[in-house]
This record gives structure tokens, C-alpha cells and sequence, in this order.
């Protein structure tokens, strides 16, 4: 089952239960929302979730593009993106939770053929404050679908402030062997849906308070389902990552994690320069300029010679294309080329100063200071430098800036 098929799948099963489709947003979420970027699929309903009547109703289904930068280390696994997609249903003080997880139950099973053996729940087993939510148990318990109850990780919220409450995790298993342990225990259940009952909104003193109405949020990856539906490991083998892996292992030898990371954030600057955000040192710009400065780094550590002009325009504009997004793809380029030049300048800037007598020592908080203020060097990249300099190996990619690291076996 191919992405496009996947999706309409699943927004035709919620239209015939009386959802109505809402446009995907921009990574931008709305003036207001605590978060810089679009993280979860609720964030543009915030305001109906709170209790005002949305023009098209109380049940409500989308796919948005989401961004979360929490992840950034892991990017590079078998199922982190930084840019992903969110399928989304919601409940706007209609239906309850057993009625959403029953639907999503069914949509897995029947939908999309998924066996029933390779699911795991998880569910709100209580704390301080609250019960454990018995309703999800007894559903998941009545299907057969074995449950783990956790605290932390079953309870939603959207930053330290704002809509929030328990939450049904649906796993997947892609062990090769049958499973022996529980989603907390064994990263081979995959995570891929989200219930969450949103009933709670928490203030900036900490308290918990009822909303208007009880809704249900729910978000499943859409990358990931496409991924495990394909029968794939990774979120890079599923169909949506083809033109990547086509376009840019002929382009530059890499091993492969340098390959995902470099995929990843390039596709991901793309998507954020998309949807209008310029590169800048502090807040919202801040996250294109690392993302471009970490693959960068990734791509130089292997050939100082790479540049991302070496990118067909092509590829940026199958990815604009992906978002609707109406930006110039030439736009796009240019500003990665300038952020290219920028990042250029500033290693050139910081070897030449990190190089003298003064800071051949281990550098204080002062110096810290003293460097980014005056020389515009943030600590993470005169950590890099630093390494650089005195020649030592550090692996890790996107982290390190020239050291060699073993390279992919390419003709
Ligand atoms: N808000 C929930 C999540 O992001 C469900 O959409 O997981």
C-alpha cells in the first residue's frame, strides 16, 4: 500500500463516521501556542479544543506536517523524522475514548490488514491526581490486545501549558521473532497511534482544570505506518524517501547514517524555509541554520568540496511539491547556498581564533560567552572546533566537523 493510498484510506473511513476534512497547516502553529513549531496535529485546533465551535464541526479529520526538534540525536534510527506527517482525528466534545480507540483498532485490523497479533496498548494507569482510566483497559482487554499501564508516558500535554490529558498508545511489533516484553521495554514495539482523551487544560501554576467538553486527539505517524504497512525497517526504505535515496547516494559517498541525516535535514530545511522562516541565530530561524549546519558538517567531514548546489532542483521541488508549498524553489536554493556561505565564513572565522595561545586551555564559561558575543561562535560549534583542532575522533555525525570517520564503500 503506497503513502497516497494509505492516506486516503484513512481520511475516507473517518468521512463515512461523520468527519470532515480540514486542511493540513504550516509548520507555523497559531499566534499564541507556547511552541515554535507545529509538533502534533492538535496545534492549529487549540482554540477548539478549548471550547470554541470549529465552523465544520465537532468531528474533525487531517494530515499535517509537524516538526520536532526534541529528537534531533535520534534522527538517523530505523523511525525518527524531523519533519514528519501526522494523520489526525478529533472529537470536539462528541464521542469518547473507547469510541476512538475502537475505530482505530478496526481501521488497523480491517483497514490496513494489520494482524492483531503484532498489537500492544498502552494506557493512563493513574497518579497523584487522577484514577487510572479503566474504559481503555476494559476496551483494549475485550479485543484481546495486551495492555501495559504506565504513568508519564501515557499523559499528553502540549508544552507546560495549555489542553492535556491520558492518553492510549497503540504499538506494533517488528521483532523477527514472536515478543517476549512490553512497548517500555522493547523498542521493537513501534509506536504508531495516539489517543488521547483531552480533558484537562494546565495553567502556569501547575493545576489541572476540567475544559468545556471532553475531547479525543488522535495522531498517527504517517511515515511510520507507511513504513511497517511497506513491510520496511526504516522510514527511509518507504516510498516516500525513494527520490532521496535515488538522487543522493550518487551524489555524495556516504555511509549510512551520514546518508539519513543528511536526507533528513535537508529535507526538513526545505519544508521550513517552505513555509517561510528565514534562517537567523535565535528562535524559529535558528532551527533551518542548524539543521542546514549539521548537515553541512556531515557532508564536509567526508569531502570539503561538497556544496548543496550540487542538490538537482529537482529533488527541492519534489519535496515542496510534498507540503503544497508555493515557495520558488529557486528561493529555496539560494538561501541554503547563503546559509552554505555563512557556515563557510564562520569555521574559517573559528579556526583562525580558537587557534591562538588563549584558548589552548580548557575554556571557562567567560570564554563561552566571550566567543559567541564577540565572535558569534555558539559553544556546540567551538566544542566541534576545539576536537577539530587537537585531532581527535569524534563519530557521532552532524556533531563533529572534519574528522574522518569510516567512509561508505562507494564505486
Ligand atoms: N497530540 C497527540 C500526539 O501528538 C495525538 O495527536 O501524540
Amino acid at each position: 500500500m503506497n503513502t497516497d493510498h494509505i492516506v486516503q484510506t484513512f481520511i475516507e473511513y473517518f468521512q463515512q463516521r461523520g468527519h470532515r476534512r480540514i486542511t493540513g497547516s504550516s509548520l507555523l502553529p497559531p499566534p499564541g501556542d507556547p511552541v515554535l513549531f507545529t509538533t502534533s496535529g492538535m496545534h492549529p485546533l487549540t482554540p477548539y479544543l478549548e471550547g470554541e465551535p470549529h465552523p465544520l464541526g465537532r468531528r474533525l479529520v487531517n494530515v499535517q506536517r509537524c516538526l520536532r526538534t526534541t529528537d534531533l540525536d535520534e534522527v538517523g534510527d530505523d523511525t525518527h523524522l524531523t519533519v514528519f506527517e501526522m494523520l489526525g482525528t478529533w472529537s470536539l466534545g462528541d464521542y469518547d475514548h473507547s469510541q476512538s480507540l475502537r475505530w482505530g483498532y478496526d481501521l488497523l485490523v480491517d483497514g490496513y490488514g494489520i494482524e492483531p497479533g503484532r498489537l500492544h496498548a498502552t494506557v493512563f494507569g493513574g497518579d497523584g491526581q487522577l484514577g487510572p482510566d479503566t474504559d481503555s483497559l476494559h476496551l483494549w482487554q475485550e479485543r484481546g490486545v495486551p495492555v501495559e499501564l504506565t504513568r508519564d508516558e501515557n499523559w499528553w500535554n502540549n508544552g507546560p501549558t495549555g489542553p492535556c490529558g491520558p492518553d492510549s498508545e497503540i504499538f506494533m511489533w517488528t521483532g523477527d521473532t514472536p515478543p517476549r516484553s512490553t512497548p517500555t521495554r522493547d523498542d521493537r514495539w513501534v509506536e504508531v497511534w495516539n489517543h488521547v482523551l483531552m480533558r484537562y487544560r494546565r495553567d502556569e501554576d501547575g493545576t489541572l482544570h476540567p475544559l468545556p467538553q471532553s475531547n479525543i486527539d488522535t495522531g498517527l505517524g504517517l511515515e511510520r505506518l507507511s513504513t511497517l504497512l511497506q513491510g520496511k525497517k526504516s522510514v527511509y526504505d518507504c516510498d516516500l524517501f525513494q527520490p532521496w535515496m535515488r538522487t543522493v547516494p550518487p551524489l555524495w559517498c556516504l555511509d549510512e547514517p551520514s546518508l539519513r541525516l543528511v536526507c533528513d535535514h535537508l529535507r526538513s530545511s526545505v519544508a521550513v524555509l517552505g513555509d517561510g522562516v528565514m534562517p537567523s541565530n535565535t528562535g524559529r530561524g535558528y532551527v533551518p541554520r542548524r539543521l542546514t549546519r549539521r548537515l553541512l558538517t556531515t557532508l564536509w567531514r567526508h569531502d570539503p568540496s561538497r556544496t548543496l548546489g550540487d542538490v538537482p532542483l529537482e529533488l527541492l521541488e519534489h519535496t515542496l511539491d510534498h507540503f503544497h508549498q508555493s515557495v520558488d524553489v529557486s528561493t529555496v536554493r539560494e538561501i541554503l547556498l547563503d546559509e552554505e556561505r555563512r557556515f563557510t565564513h564562520l569555521l574559517e572565522r573559528g579556526r583562525r581564533i580558537l587557534a591562538k595561545p588563549r584558548f589552548n586551555s580548557t575554556l571557562t564559561d567567560a570564554d563561552y560567552l566571550y566567543l559567541h558575543d564577540t565572535h558569534g561562535l555558539p559553544r556546540e560549534l567551538v566544542t566541534s572546533l576545539r576536537t577539530e583542532l587537537a585531532g581527535d575522533p569524534a563519530p557521532t555525525p552532524g556533531t563533529d566537523l572534519a574528522q574522518p570517520t569510516p567512509t561508505a564503500s562507494c564505486e
